[in-house]
């Protein structure tokens, strides 16, 4: 690239979680064409619409950012980012094909000596393997030479509006090191954080999937313990409470797992260590623990079935909240769908609300709306997978008015209802 910062023009390929808040952040100081294939999505985008959450109404309002569905838009773009979806496929294999696609079009409107950074999360040597190969047959240059290729992978936390785009740290890694150059410069002019330049795309690549690897193989050590503990009446929350009073007692809680992240980026590195010839048993095994949580909590509920004396089909489940994770409507991977589902296939009578999720979304992916979360019929299992704000505000009378009768059971997955300071007694049981 031989222009002077200033003066580039960064083309963002894919208006996603990531793509979205990242476009909006550089165009504050950069002419940004914001490009993504749901021309839907741009439309949307345009009117000052958008469904992630993640940018405010105001900054869409006020972005220079120029949305766009025609793939020739990026044909003048020095820098292109590429945050297209990575997910996995029913086998848990890596699916690269939004990659490889989104690579292929980057490659048929790259401009000569244009960058191409990649934010998608990969496992290692991805970048490498899959990406350059396509951009040097579609350009017919080689990576150097005709075009430069970075990583920089995304850490956003959805939801978390203190831990953004601009004020987490990130780590840079280019092909060479004049591209390295750029890209510090680059993403450190948005940043309010450190830029952390890293030896190689490679280990760019892995610090990503190594990051959230580490959270999903705590988080099934908590699984673990909480299934122990259970059978042991142990509350493990008191347990984490005792625990954490030592300097170097690492804080992780008991969960669902699912989402975009946690649960799919394990089964990239699972993967590429099986084609290296390595298995990774830690790994594996805490991915299937973390896997099999939604089975475990609804054989909890059957049991509690069992205790009330009501078959399956006379039992009724209000779940609250249904998506990945609190506070974000990202139904992607959602274990509490996969609970939802199961319950369904046992007979069981399942009333859903969900604040924040898409009504339409979760119709499609269970077959059956939601309700509104203070419309919720009464219920003998009050079950709080997701604790959104909204539910958690709720005074104790919210839950006590739709227990059915004083057997009926409040599970509250995550420990979020301070019900030791309720005034009146419910049958209550968290992880
Ligand atoms: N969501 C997160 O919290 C998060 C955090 C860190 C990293 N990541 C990683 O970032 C990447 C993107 O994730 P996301 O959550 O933003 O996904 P997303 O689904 O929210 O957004 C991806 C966007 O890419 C678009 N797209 C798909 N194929 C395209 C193509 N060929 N050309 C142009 N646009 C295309 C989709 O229409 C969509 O709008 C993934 O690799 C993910 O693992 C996600």
């Amino acid at each position: 690239m031989d222009k002077q910062l200033d003066d580039i023009c960064i083309g963002m390929v894919g208006l996603g979680y990531v793509g979205l808040p990242a476009a909006i952040a550089f165009a504050a100081l950069y002419d940004v064409i914001g490009y993504d294939i749901e021309k839907q999505k741009v439309d949307a985008l345009r009117k000052g619409r958008e469904g992630t959450g993640e940018v405010t109404e105001e900054e869409l309002a006020n972005t220079t950012c120029r949305f766009t569905s025609d793939p020739s838009d990026l044909n003048i773009c020095d820098v292109i980012i590429v945050a297209v979806p990575t997910p996995i496929d029913k086998n848990n294999r890596p699916d690269l094909s939004y990659l490889e696609k989104a690579t292929e079009t980057v490659a048929s409107h790259l401009k000569d000596g244009a960058i191409v950074v990649y934010e998608s999360t990969v496992y290692p040597g991805a970048t490498e393997e899959i990406c350059i190969p396509i951009l040097e047959r579609i350009t017919g240059f080689s990576v150097g030479e005709g075009f430069s290729i970075g990583y920089s992978p995304e850490r956003i936390n959805p939801g978390d509006k203190k831990n953004t785009f601009k004020t987490i740290g990130k780590l840079v890694a280019g092909y060479d090191q004049v591209t390295l150059d750029t890209l510090i410069a680059l993403y450190g002019s948005v940043l309010e954080a450190p830029v952390y330049p890293v030896a190689s795309i490679k280990v760019a690549e892995a610090a990503k999937v190594v990051e959230n690897t580490q959270r999903d193989v705590n988080i099934a050590y908590m699984n673990e313990l909480a299934q122990l503990f259970d059978k042991m009446d142990i509350d493990i929350f008191e347990v984490l409470a005792a625990a954490g009073t030592k300097w170097n007692f690492i804080p992780f809680e008991p969960g669902l797992v699912g989402g975009h992240c946690i649960s799919v980026d394990p089964y990239y590195l699972i993967e590429k260590a099986k084609n290296v010839g390595f298995t990774p048993a830690l790994i594996s095994t805490a991915r299937n623990q973390n896997a099999k949580m939604g089975k475990y909590i609804v054989d909890k509920i059957t049991n509690v079935a069992n205790e009330l004396n009501l078959t399956n089909r006379e039992l009724k489940v209000n779940v609250l909240g249904v998506t990945f994770k609190e506070n974000v409507p990202d139904l992607r991977n959602s274990m509490a769908i996969d609970i939802v589902k199961l319950l369904k296939e046992k007979g069981i009578h399942v009333h859903m609300a969900d604040p924040v999720a898409n009504e339409e979304e979760v119709e499609e992916m269970c077959g059956e709306g939601i309700s509104a979360y203070h419309e919720l019929p009464s219920a003998d299992i009050v079950l709080l997978l997701v604790p959104h704000n909204q539910f958690t505000k709720q005074p104790e009378e919210y839950y006590h008015a739709m227990l059915k009768s004083e057997q009926s059971v409040i599970i509250d997955l995550k420990n979020r209802l301070s019900i030791d300071q309720w005034n009146k007694k419910v049958n209550y049981w968290t992880l």
